[in-house]
């Protein structure tokens, strides 16, 4: 008799060894079976490195030599009372013999992926106990070897958690067992930042939010056997949508939706961004476990997708590309029928490539850097006022700053210097550009062409400007023309460039970036006009009253809006 129970001793999982020992001994009130189960299990731990008790925990497997797992259909099954909990909510789990009964088992709630013990146990019936594997009260076992046809239990969730599922190791007698007997998958209605690096990667702007914040932006990813869990949270009456993308750039990238329609509908999209335009709704939609919400302006989604990540578009295979991807979070509105539209915002984009399945938080950024933002000022600062001042000293104020400064007169210093400031402002734009971008970025359309083309031009000009002939010379006049000339396609070409960059990041939904652009350059159009015709009244000698009057005049309303208009523009890049 006691030899049986020797066998059980051994046969259990090593956990609960010294538990069950001590209930034998209880139970059969026998010194003799405490002392050789205690050295039996003595021995059993001993011969274990430390930590064991904790593996064994976590593996759910009995320990016993003579145990034969087995495979096939397995004859028991976990039904719960409900698949979806909050925080505190408690969920009858019951294991089931379907045909053999069972004498022996092993419950706890695992989460997807980390496959973490959690959450705690309440016993419903006495043919069953708690135990403490891991964290407290987060098994339950049996208490005698009787053949049970199913056990209940219920568990309590705690806070914080993401998808999960209850998982047995049922033991029909002591030499057969099955491990991994699995409940169905149990969503999670609350989606929490708590867990982000233990039991999930996350990806939230800003940085370490909350996704109950009103300002949020949140997404999160499980890699399991079966797929992908997926989280996403933020503020949006639209879509919320997350991509997986083999570099930052949008195009050929895997992409789920969580969209709005008009009727307040919340569907859950499977798509593939092949460029830059509305996303190719996939046919095949494996989204499963849905939760969503929309609730206070934010917008909620959490899913399953039985579905590889692939980056190369095939309706039949979907075959897993790479490991690591980028991910990018966009929002946007959608249509009635819960049709995405461009993102109103720059989409975020993790900074480096990250594994789906790991257990981190990535950094991210905004799909228009602070790198090319501030690109974007220096160019906006050197073209449309040290540029465009510096132009005008040189046009229209020979005749009235021609006081000397330093050996030469004031206009012509001011023109050389802010000539010079303008090509360094544009040499350092332009590196910071190509540092950020890394190479040609044809996505971009025309703005780095023509960005090329006018540092090029720009670079040249006070080179050329150094070597001119002597002004007495016959030459002279190439200089003048040429300077004027390749001044005057610097300039246009210049502006036609920060116009398409204001395309390329201007994230407004109204775009007003480009139009106060249009303008800051109607202004300065409508200051050479005025000055033009100064000029044409003053070489006819039509008045001859105070005309550097005008020109100072003339200069200092141009300088006040020119530089409101930088300043409005510039809050309005900073603020992109
Ligand atoms: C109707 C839908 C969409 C349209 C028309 C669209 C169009 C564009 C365009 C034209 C750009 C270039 C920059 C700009 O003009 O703002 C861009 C950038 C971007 N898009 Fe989209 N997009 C759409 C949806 C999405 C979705 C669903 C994602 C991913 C979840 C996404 C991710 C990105 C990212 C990360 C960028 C910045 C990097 C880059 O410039 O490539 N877009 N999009
Ligand atoms: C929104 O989606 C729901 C669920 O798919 C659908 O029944 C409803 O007709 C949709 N509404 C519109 C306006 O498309």
């Amino acid at each position: 008799m006691w030899n049986r129970h020797g066998r059980l001793c051994k046969g259990v999982a090593r956990s609960y060894m010294i538990v069950l020992c001590c209930e034998i001994q209880a139970e059969m009130g026998i010194p003799l079976v405490f002392a050789v189960c205690l050295i039996t299990c003595f021995v059993a731990v001993l011969s274990y490195p430390s930590g064991l008790v904790t593996d064994s925990c976590f593996t759910m497997l009995p320990s016993h030599r003579n145990n034969v797992q087995q495979s096939g259909t397995v004859p028991f099954n976990i039904t719960v009372s409900r698949n979806t909990f909050y925080p505190g909510d408690v969920i009858t789990v019951t294991i089931n013999a379907v045909g053999s009964e069972f004498k022996g088992f092993l419950l706890q709630a695992r989460t997807l992926g980390s496959n973490r013990i959690v959450g705690t146990f309440t016993l419903t019936n006495s043919r069953s106990r708690i135990l403490s594997c891991n964290t407290t009260d987060s098994t339950v076992s049996h208490i005698n070897n009787y053949l049970k046809a199913s056990i209940t239990a219920n568990w309590t969730a705690p806070t914080g958690l993401g998808p999960i599922r209850f998982r047995a190791t049922v033991l029909k007698d002591y030499y057969t067992f099955w491990y991994g007997v699995d409940s169905e998958i149990i969503t999670s209605l609350q989606i929490s930042s708590e867990t982000c690096g233990i039991d999930k990667f996350c990806l939230t702007n800003p940085a370490n939010c909350n996704p109950t914040d009103t300002s949020c932006f949140f997404m999160s990813s499980v890699g399991y056997s079966g797929g992908y869990a997926f989280e996403m949270s933020g503020p949006s009456t639209g879509y919320l949508a997350t991509g997986f993308s083999d570099d930052n750039q949008m195009g050929n990238d895997d992409v789920y939706i969580c969209a709005q329609n008009s009727s307040g509908s919340i569907l859950i999209q499977h798509a593939f961004n092949t460029g830059k335009t509305q996303p190719t709704i996939l046919a095949k939609n494996t989204a499963a476990n849905i939760m969503t919400r929309y609730v206070n302006g934010i917008l909620q989604c959490s899913f399953t997708a039985q579905s590889n990540i692939s980056t190369t578009y095939s309706a039949l295979t979907r075959a897993s590309t790479n490991p690591t991807y980028y991910i990018f979070l966009a929002t946007g509105a959608s249509d009635t029928n819960g049709q995405i539209q461009k993102h109103t915002k720059s989409p975020l984009i993790s900074d480096s490539k990250v594994d789906l399945s790991s257990f981190t938080i990535a950094s991210s950024h905004s799909g228009a850097s602070s790198v090319i933002l501030g690109h974007g000022a220096l160019m906006l600062i050197a073209w449309m006022t040290t540029g465009s001042i510096g132009m005008l000293m040189a046009r229209y104020m020979k005749n009235v700053a021609e006081k000397p400064l330093l050996g030469k007169a004031i206009w012509y210093q001011a023109h050389v210097f802010l000539m010079i400031l303008t090509v360094i402002l544009t040499i350092i734009a332009f590196i910071m550009a190509f540092a950020k971008v890394a190479g040609w970025s044809y996505t971009s359309g025309a703005h780095p062409v023509l960005g090329c083309i006018v540092m090029i031009l720009s670079f040249f000009q006070p080179i050329f400007a150094l070597f001119r002939p002597d002004p007495k010379s016959k030459r002279r006049f190439i200089f003048n023309w040429g300077h004027l000339l390749n001044a005057i396609v610097i300039k246009i070409l210049a502006v036609a460039t920060i116009f398409l960059g204001f395309k390329l990041i201007d994230s407004t939904t109204t775009l007003w970036l480009s139009k106060v652009m249009g303008g800051f350059f109607a202004w300065e159009i409508l200051f050479y006009i005025l000055f033009e015709v100064n000029k044409h009244l003053k070489l006819k000698n039509i008045y001859e009253t105070d005309e550097k009057k005008t020109e100072r005049l003339l200069l200092g309303a141009f300088v006040c809006g020119n530089l409101a208009f930088l300043i409005a523009l510039l809050v309005g890049i900073g603020s992109s």
